[in-house]
C-alpha cells in the first residue's frame, strides 16, 4: 500500500540505465537484446508516463496552476501516473473515468483515490467526445485553473519529454541497429521517430486493427521514414491476454529477471522474441528496447485474468 508520503519519497532517476540481457533460453539460439530500463525511473512514475508528464508538469508549476484534469480507462497506467504526479509535485488531479468506476476493489482506482484525485465517471457514450472540442471548452469553464492533458498524456509537450529518451540513447555513445517501442496512442512512438536519429524505429501496437500508423503520423508535423509498425502481436486486442502469453512472461521473467507489463512492454517482448525466432529480426544486429513501465498493470491484470489465464508472478516483484 501506498501512502502519498511513500510516493514523494523517490526521486526521479534519470538517464536512464540501459542493459544487456541474454535471451538465449527464449530464443533457443544465441541472442541478446538491450533494454532501456524506463521502468526504473520511479516506482509510480516511470516510464513513458514520466517522458510525457514532464513538461505537462512543468507548466502546471510554472504557470502556478492548480492541476491537472485528464482521462483514461479505470485501469490506466496514464491515469496512476498522473495521480502520482500529482502527489510528487503538489498539485491536484480530476480524473474522467471511462465507465467501470463503480469496482471499489480495482487497484489501480484504489491507489487514486488513496491519493486524494477527485474521480469522475462518464459513459463510454460521453467519453468518446474526449478529444471534442466543445466538450473541452466546457471542462475548461468548469477548471478554469487546471491544465489539460489528453488520454494516455500524449500531447505536443508529452513528445518533447519523449524527445529526451533518445537524447539520452545519443548520449549513451551506443549505436544501435534498431530502437523498439510499443504504442497505445502512438504519441511516444512519435516522439522518438520525431527526433530523428539515424536507428530505425520498430513500433509494436498493442491494439488490434491498422490503425496506429496513421495515428503516430498525426503526431508528426512532417514525413518521416525512420520507423516501422509490426500490427500483429496485440494478443487478441488492447488489455487482452491469453494463457500462453502468461506463460510467456513468466518464462521471459525467469530467464531475465526483468519484470515486464502485460499490455503493452510484454506485446512488444513478445514480438521481438518471436522475430528473433523466426529471422525478421537479425541476432547478430543490436536491438535496444524502451521498457517503457507501466507495471501497475501487472497487479490489475491479475486482478481480472489471473483465475483464467494464470497469474503472472515476478515474485517478490511489487508494481
Ligand atoms: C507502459 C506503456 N507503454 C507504452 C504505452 C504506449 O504509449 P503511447 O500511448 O504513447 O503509444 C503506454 C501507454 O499508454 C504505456 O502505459
Amino acid at each position: 500500500m501506498s501512502s502519498i508520503k511513500e510516493v514523494m519519497n523517490h526521486s526521479i532517476m534519470t538517464p536512464s540505465s540501459i542493459i544487456r540481457v541474454d535471451v538465449v533460453p527464449l530464443v533457443g539460439s544465441d541472442a541478446v537484446v538491450y533494454i532501456k530500463r524506463e521502468d526504473l525511473i520511479h516506482p509510480h512514475l516511470s516510464g513513458n508516463k514520466w517522458r510525457k508528464l514532464k513538461y505537462n508538469i512543468d507548466h502546471i508549476l510554472d504557470n502556478k496552476l492548480e492541476g491537472m484534469v485528464s482521462f483514461g480507462g479505470a485501469f490506466s497506467n496514464h491515469i496512476y501516473a498522473a495521480v502520482a504526479a500529482g502527489a510528487i509535485f503538489d498539485f491536484k488531479v480530476v480524473l474522467f473515468i471511462r465507465g467501470e468506476i463503480s469496482d471499489v476493489d480495482n487497484p489501480t482506482l484504489a491507489f487514486c483515490k488513496r491519493m486524494g484525485a477527485i474521480l469522475i465517471p462518464v459513459t463510454r457514450e460521453e467519453y468518446r467526445l474526449r478529444n471534442d472540442l466543445d466538450w473541452l471548452e466546457n471542462i475548461q469553464s468548469k477548471y478554469p485553473e487546471y491544465h489539460i492533458v489528453p488520454e494516455g498524456g500524449s500531447n505536443d509537450l508529452a513528445l518533447e519529454g519523449v524527445a529526451e529518451i533518445m537524447k539520452e540513447i545519443e548520449e549513451s555513445d551506443q549505436v544501435y541497429d534498431t530502437i523498439s517501442v510499443s504504442a497505445g496512442t502512438g504519441g511516444t512512438a512519435a516522439g522518438m521517430i520525431a527526433y530523428d536519429s539515424d536507428t530505425i524505429i520498430h513500433v509494436y501496437a498493442s491494439l488490434k486493427g491498422n490503425f496506429i500508423e496513421d495515428d503516430i503520423r498525426k503526431f508528426l508535423k512532417s514525413d518521416f521514414q525512420n520507423y516501422k509498425v509490426f500490427n500483429n502481436y496485440h494478443q487478441g486486442g488492447y488489455a487482452r491476454v491469453n494463457k500462453e502469453y502468461i506463460s510467456f512472461l513468466n518464462q521471459w521473467y525467469e530467464a531475465t529477471q526483468v519484470p515486464l507489463d502485460p499490455i503493452y512492454t510484454g506485446k512488444m517482448m513478445y514480438g521481438i522474441i518471436d522475430q528473433l525466432k523466426n529471422g525478421e529480426l537479425d541476432s547478430a544486429k543490436k536491438h535496444l528496447v524502451i521498457h517503457t513501465g507501466g507495471l501497475q498493470g501487472i497487479t490489475a491484470c491479475n486482478y481480472l485474468n489471473g483465475k483464467k489465464f494464470g497469474m503472472i508472478n515476478y515474485g517478490n516483484i511489487q508494481a
